[in-house]
């Protein structure tokens, strides 16, 4: 896709998301790869009010080259990158149902969202493990993050919210989307018994929608 076309679209995904309050305020950071660099979300800016021409223009090695000053959490979506080759975009938001599971002490930190439903394990595959709490901004979560990416398309940062990467930029959006939904149904179902997809059921979704 063209750049130009990237930054529409990711300007429209960026909207719906802050539409439908899966991000509020200034909450939440976007970004995707291009063939010399990568575009993300300028630092402090509303999901819901992006300009496609001030999104900031990143070059191949992370370094700022146009538009507004990036996201403070640069390294967070470079962390995904340098270990996940096939990542094209990366999702992070402060979603209200994935961040209430991530301040929950009592979760498996390997898989702090059992599998619920077939679209869940399809968007985020078999692990999304707990990161320990960093505050926003701090570099030190980089190497954490880096190391979980390794085997894990998606993680959940502990006390903050869910970093979520892509095939595609839509594909990274939809994931991060399919993740909120499954936190909601995990409190839902919290406490109850509800059956969950046994591990043959998930061997198959991974093997026939790729994992
Ligand atoms: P930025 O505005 O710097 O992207 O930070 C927003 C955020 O979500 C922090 O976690």
């Amino acid at each position: 896709m063209e750049e130009a076309a990237l930054r529409r679209l990711l300007v429209e995904l960026a909207g719906s998301l802050f539409a439908r309050g899966f991000s509020v305020g200034s909450a939440g950071n976007i970004s995707v790869r291009l063939p010399d660099g990568y575009l993300i979300t300028p630092t402090n800016s509303s999901l819901g009010r992006l300009d496609p021409a001030r999104l900031a223009r990143l070059d191949a090695g992370f370094a700022h080259v146009d538009g507004d000053p990036p996201s403070k959490e640069v390294f967070m979506h470079r962390a995904f990158y340098g270990a996940r080759p096939e990542a094209q975009a990366v999702v992070h938001l402060h979603s209200t149902m994935a961040t209430a599971i991530a301040c929950l002490p009592d979760v498996d930190p390997d898989n702090p969202i059992p599998p619920l439903t077939p679209y869940f394990v399809m968007r985020i595959g078999r692990r999304m493990p707990v990161l320990p709490y960093y505050r926003p901004g701090d570099p030190a979560m980089e190497p954490a993050i880096a190391q979980a990416a390794r085997d894990a398309r998606a993680v959940l940062l502990a006390n903050h919210g869910p970093v979520v990467s892509g095939r595609s930029l839509t594909d990274a959006v939809y994931a991060a989307e399919e993740l909120e939904e499954a936190a909601k149904l995990a409190l839902l179902l919290r406490g109850s018994n509800p059956g969950l997809l046994t591990a043959a059921q998930v061997n198959d979704l991974l093997a026939t929608f790729g994992s």
